[in-house]
């Protein structure tokens, strides 16, 4: 074990970003950032990913949009948001001011699509680089047909590999038979990094009328729910990727964030836990630290893929 020390690092590295800390707020659960600011220094946090961002802007799916569930929550937004244009216009300039780096979370319903968003937020000033959503399964041109096959998971990732030199996040779906696959698919393609997971598609009943609950008939499961198929996944992909991988899903306390990262995760994102206490990535941020310096870790990386398993019996020591 590493000396004893009173103030561990949460220093984390994807590559070539640098993070203060490995605490993210995930897409879609963070608006762009000015939502959070007075309640938040924004600047505690590790990064912020944006909205998912198209080149036009989307109203999104027919409401209700928004069903809870048993220790999660169902989402069919369907992607709705402001466009590249006022996205850079109006939204671009708070996030600048953040004092945290910012991706932008894209995505298209064609590789060309993907490729021309790259392009165009490569020149931008303030953003630390891109997440590609390549697994929203609440609308058809979430790209989510990209992530089930390693072939066109390479296809996109490498048209957007040549159209930026910027930090490039690669976020995967659930919803795959074998993720290790795709991670490498991604890796291999000239991702920086991947991240996952997205939403597990979900259906919710109201048997009085005998009719799904949300307007797009089903939607996306997040939070607590889906902790055990997150961890499970990221725990696969950190064993075939050299590349970090960003564990996602059901993130709500740091003891969630600890299990991911002992997984394998380099950092985490906190979703649907913001929307029940905007402080949640302050408290987890504070967790992580008392967690190393109570067990003596000289810094977070160190923690990262320490899973212990006997080789023998594939128990957990
Ligand atoms: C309301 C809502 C909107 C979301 N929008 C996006 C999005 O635009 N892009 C994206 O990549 N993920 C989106 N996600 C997925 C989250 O970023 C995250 O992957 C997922 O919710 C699992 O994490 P959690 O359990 O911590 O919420 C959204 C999730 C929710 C709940």
């Amino acid at each position: 074990m590493s000396p004893k020390t009173d103030n561990p690092s949460l220093q984390v590295n994807l590559g070539s970003l640098k993070l203060k800390n490995p605490v993210i707020a995930a897409s879609g659960t963070f608006g762009y950032g000015e939502e959070y600011s007075g309640i938040i220094p924004l600047g505690s946090l590790g990064a912020i990913v944006t909205k998912g961002l198209s080149l036009e802007p989307r109203k999104g799916n027919p409401p209700p949009r928004l069903a809870e569930t048993p220790a999660g929550m169902l989402n069919a937004i369907g992607l709705e948001n402001v466009g590249l244009e006022i996205f850079l216009q109006e939204k671009l300039p708070f996030l600048r001011k953040a004092r945290c780096p910012v991706l932008v979370n894209i995505f298209g319903s064609t590789v060309e699509e993907y490729a021309e968003l790259a392009k165009r937020l490569s020149a931008v000033d303030g953003i630390a680089g891109l997440e590609v959503n390549i697994s929203c399964p609440n609308v058809k041109a979430g790209g989510a047909i990209f992530a089930a096959e390693p072939k066109t998971v390479y296809k996109v990732i490498s048209k957007i590999r040549r159209a930026t030199s910027s930090f490039v996040m690669v976020k995967l779906s659930p919803n795959v038979a074998d993720i290790g696959k795709i991670a490498l698919a991604a890796e291999e393609a000239g991702a920086d990094a991947v991240s996952l997971i997205n939403t597990l598609t979900g259906l919710a009943i109201d048997v009085q009328t005998r009719t799904p609950v949300l307007g797009n008939i089903t939607g996306g499961l997040s939070g607590p729910a889906i902790k055990p198929i997150g961890l499970r996944m990221v725990w696969q992909a950190a064993q075939v990727v050299r590349i970090p991988v960003v564990g996602i899903g059901g993130i709500v306390t740091a003891k969630d964030a600890l299990e991911y990262l002992i997984a394998g995760a380099t950092a985490i994102q906190v979703g649907t836990a913001h929307f029940i206490d905007p402080r949640a990535g302050l408290k987890i941020i504070d967790g992580i630290q008392r967690y190393l310096q109570a067990n003596n870790f000289p810094d977070v990386a160190s923690l990262v893929g320490s899973l212990k398993i006997k080789k023998d019996t594939g128990q957990p020591t």
